[in-house]
C-alpha cells in the first residue's frame, strides 16, 4: 500500500496565499492525511531543526510557516533587524522534507480592515508578558490564524519559549481548535546557551557572557536535586552565580508552578526555573523543568 506521503508528490511547494494553503489543508484531511505544523519566524537553527525532524517523523504532511510577525515586537524591539534568511531556510526546509512553506506577506496576514485580536488572560500576565506588554497578543493572535487556515493534526513548539507553549495551550484549548500541541526539548550550544536566531546579535565578549543565564538556571536545579525545597534559597543560589558575570542584567529569575507560572514558595513535585537577562542588545531567555528526586 502506498505510504500517505506519496499523495504529496515529490519536491516542497512554496505557498504565499492563505486561500491556497486552506485548500491544499482540506483536500489532505479529506483523504485522511495527519499534517502537522511548525511555526516560525525564520532565521532557521538546530532548534528549529529540531522541531521539523520530530514532525516530519509523527506527520505525513509537514508545513513550516515562516513569518515575522510584526504584532508580537514590542516598540524600540528588532523587527527591522531580526534576521531574514530566505535563501537559506527555504533550503533547510528542503533537504529536511517539508511539504509546504507558507510564506505569508503581511497584507496576507493582516490585510487592511483587519481587526481581530486573540488575547489569553493569566498565564500571560508575569515574566515576559510584564516586560513585552504586548508579545503575547501578537503571538496569540497569529498562532490562532494558522492554526484555523491550515487545521493541523499536531503543532510543534519550544520548550525554549515554554510561557509561550503554554499560551498556545490555553488557546487551543479555549478555542477548541482541536490541534495536538507537542512541546520539542530546547537545543543547546556545546557551553550551554540555547539556540536562537538572536544569538548572531553577540559580540565575541557577549557571546562568552551569554552561557551564564543556564548555569544560573543549572545551579537551580542542583539545589532542587540536593533537596532544596525553599523557592527562595533557589532563587538565590541562581542569583549568585548569575551576578559573577557583569554584562548580564536581570529582568527576572524565577521559580515557579510548571502550570500556572506563578512563583511558589515550597517546591513539592515539580517546577519550572524561569530566566530572562540582557547583554548588550540582546535579550537572552531559558528555563529549565526540575522534578523533585524521589526520597
Ligand atoms: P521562533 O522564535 O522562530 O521560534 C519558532 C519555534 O522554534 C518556537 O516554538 C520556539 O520555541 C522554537 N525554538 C526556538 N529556539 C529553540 C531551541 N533552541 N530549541 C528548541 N526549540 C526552539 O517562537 C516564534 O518564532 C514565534 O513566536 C511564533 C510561534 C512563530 C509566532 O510568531
Amino acid at each position: 500500500m502506498p505510504r500517505k506521503r506519496d499523495h504529496l508528490g515529490l519536491g516542497m511547494r512554496i505557498i504565499r496565499s492563505s486561500r491556497a494553503l486552506a485548500a491544499w489543508g482540506e483536500t489532505l484531511r479529506r483523504e485522511g492525511v495527519r499534517i502537522g505544523l511548525v511555526p516560525t519566524m525564520g532565521a532557521l537553527h538546530k532548534g528549529h531543526r529540531s522541531l521539523i525532524r520530530k514532525a516530519r517523523l509523527s506527520c505525513d504532511a509537514l508545513v513550516v510557516s515562516l513569518f515575522v510577525n510584526p504584532w508580537q515586537f514590542g516598540r524600540g524591539e528588532d523587527l527591522s533587524s531580526y534576521p531574514r534568511r530566505l535563501g537559506a531556510d527555504t533550503a533547510l526546509c528542503r533537504n529536511e522534507g517539508v511539504d509546504v512553506l507558507f510564506m505569508p506577506s503581511q497584507g496576507v496576514m493582516y490585510p487592511p480592515g483587519y481587526r481581530t485580536s486573540v488575547s489569553v488572560r493569566e498565564v500571560t500576565r508575569r515574566w515576559e508578558g510584564e516586560f513585552r506588554p504586548t508579545h503575547f497578543e501578537g503571538v496569540a493572535t497569529i498562532v490562532t490564524k494558522l492554526l484555523c487556515l491550515i487545521r493541523p493534526h499536531r503543532a510543534f513548539f519550544g520548550q525554549k519559549d515554554y510561557q509561550q507553549a503554554l499560551v498556545v495551550r490555553r488557546l487551543v484549548e479555549d478555542l477548541h481548535l482541536g490541534t495536538h500541541l507537542v512541546m520539542c526539548p530546547t537545543v543547546r550550544e556545546r557551553d550551554g546557551l540555547a539556540a536562537s536566531s538572536r544569538n548572531e546579535y553577540f559580540s565575541v565578549r557577549q557571546r562568552q557572557a551569554a552561557p551564564i543565564l543556564y548555569a544560573a538556571l543549572q545551579a537551580g536545579q542542583r539545589a532542587i536535586r540536593n533537596r532544596s525545597r525553599v523557592a527562595d534559597r533557589v532563587r538565590r543560589e541562581m542569583l549568585k552565580v548569575l551576578r559573577t558575570e557583569p554584562l548580564a542584567r536581570l529582568d527576572y529569575l524565577a521559580v515557579c508552578d510548571p502550570q500556572t507560572l506563578e512563583p511558589l514558595t515550597r517546591i513539592n513535585a515539580q517546577a519550572i526555573l524561569l530566566g530572562a537577562v540582557r547583554i548588550g542588545q540582546v535579550r537572552l531567555l531559558d528555563n529549565l523543568l526540575v522534578r523533585v528526586p524521589r526520597r
